[in-house]
């Protein structure tokens, strides 16, 4: 449904833009149909960029868009002619914002009806639509109040009842939650899941949040220094080693008794997550082990749970027990051992944003 490729963009600014910044980098996006699909990353990384290039509010410098089957950059480098070809493409994309953006001197009904009165709908057709979509969005009471009356999250409504108003089949957002409480939060997104589910619209945000990603998305991907580094199904990406990803969104903590142990992150998904894999061990290897830390949840009507836990020690002597665990379907992460795995951990610790 959004497809990018090579997706390059360079800030130029200064004396005669001299300095560049590039916020994009070569951004290879596959966002399927119909799906939620998350893009998470530090300040900086270029989230943002990403998002204003998808729906061509920026000009990427390089590569491509296409959304629903049109190829946005090539309309836009046809010059004014195929403006109006542009116009209509994005009307197929929705855009919600983290400030929501609507105007103050307007009732909630008429910045609803805004985006159609641009695409020149007749009053009566506007005035449908937005009833229909204060509905949806549960603020059908409100249609004739200013927004300076509503509360953040009712301002988001508003947001996304005008970003549907056009009828698009994609959703934009970016950081649309992270101005709300987290109650609010999760009456937004479930209200975003639901509108994805109804309509089968297909959902890209940006957030920092991790329990964003875990609550709705299908997909995620991890965005540094202008690229991509890490992309896939949630579940998919929990079932990965050494994926940063699934370690912010399962963060298991704890520390080891002291030196002399090994500690070890163990990723439990699948039939494995059921299975009584760490009595076996104990039983089997005659060793006791000492869980640290654990988190267990369902993601994407999977269950999935991660462990620390400490073995008695080095990690040569715990080469056998470590191979048994990898034998029943567990992954394993040595963490207090190799120097480059001490090395994702301390980036993980910074946590993303
Ligand atoms: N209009 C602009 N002109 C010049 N540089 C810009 C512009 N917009 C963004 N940048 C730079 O591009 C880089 C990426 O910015 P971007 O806003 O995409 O990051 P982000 O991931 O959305 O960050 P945040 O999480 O803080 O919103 C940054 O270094 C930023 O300073
Ligand atoms: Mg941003």
């Amino acid at each position: 449904m959004i497809t990018t490729t090579g997706l390059t963009k360079i800030y130029r600014s200064g004396r005669s833009r001299g300095h560049e910044i590039t916020a994009l980098d070569g951004v290879d996006l596959h966002v399927r149909e119909g799906e939620v699909f998350g893009v998470v990353g530090r300040s900086g990384a270029g989230k943002s960029s990403l998002i204003r290039c998808v729906n061509l509010l920026e000009r990427p410098t390089a590569g491509t868009v296409s959304v629903d089957g049109t190829d946005l950059t090539a309309l836009a480098g046809r010059g004014r002619r195929a403006g109006k070809d542009l116009r209509r493409a994005r009307s197929s994309i929705g855009m919600v914002f983290q400030h929501f953006n609507l105007l103050s001197s307007r009732t909630v009904q008429d910045n609803i009806e805004l985006p159609l009165e641009i695409l020149g709908h007749s009053g009566q057709e506007r005035s449908r639509r937005a009833l229909e979509l204060l509905d949806l969005v549960g603020l059908t009471d409100k249609a004739r109040v200013y927004p300076a009356q509503l509360s953040g999250g009712q301002k988001q409504r508003v947001g996304i009842a005008r970003a549907l108003a056009g009828k698009p089949k994609v959703l934009l957002s970016d950081e649309a939650t992270s101005a709300l409480d987290p109650e609010t939060t999760r009456s937004i997104l479930r209200l975003l899941r639901d509108i994805n589910q109804q309509l089968g619209l297909t959902v890209l945000l940006i957030t920092h949040e991790m329990e964003v990603v875990k609550t709705i998305c299908d997909s995620a991907a991890l965005m540094e220094r202008g690229r991509i580094t890490e992309s896939g199904t949630v579940g998919d990406l929990l079932a990965t080693p050494g994926s940063r990803l699934a370690r912010e969104l399962f963060p298991v903590d704890g520390a080891g008794n002291g030196p002399g142990g090994t500690v070890l992150d163990v990723t439990f998904h699948g039939d494995a997550a059921t299975q009584p894999v760490i009595s076996q061990l104990s039983r089997t290897y005659n060793i006791d082990i000492s869980i640290l830390g654990a988190a267990m949840d369902t993601v994407g009507g999977r269950q999935i749970g991660r462990m620390r836990i400490e073995l008695p020690g080095t990690f040569e002597e715990n080469v056998v027990p470590v191979g048994f665990l990898r034998e029943q379907g567990l992954q394993v992460e040595i963490v207090n051992a190799a120097p480059q795995v001490a090395e994702t951990v301390a980036l993980t610790k910074e946590g993303t944003k």
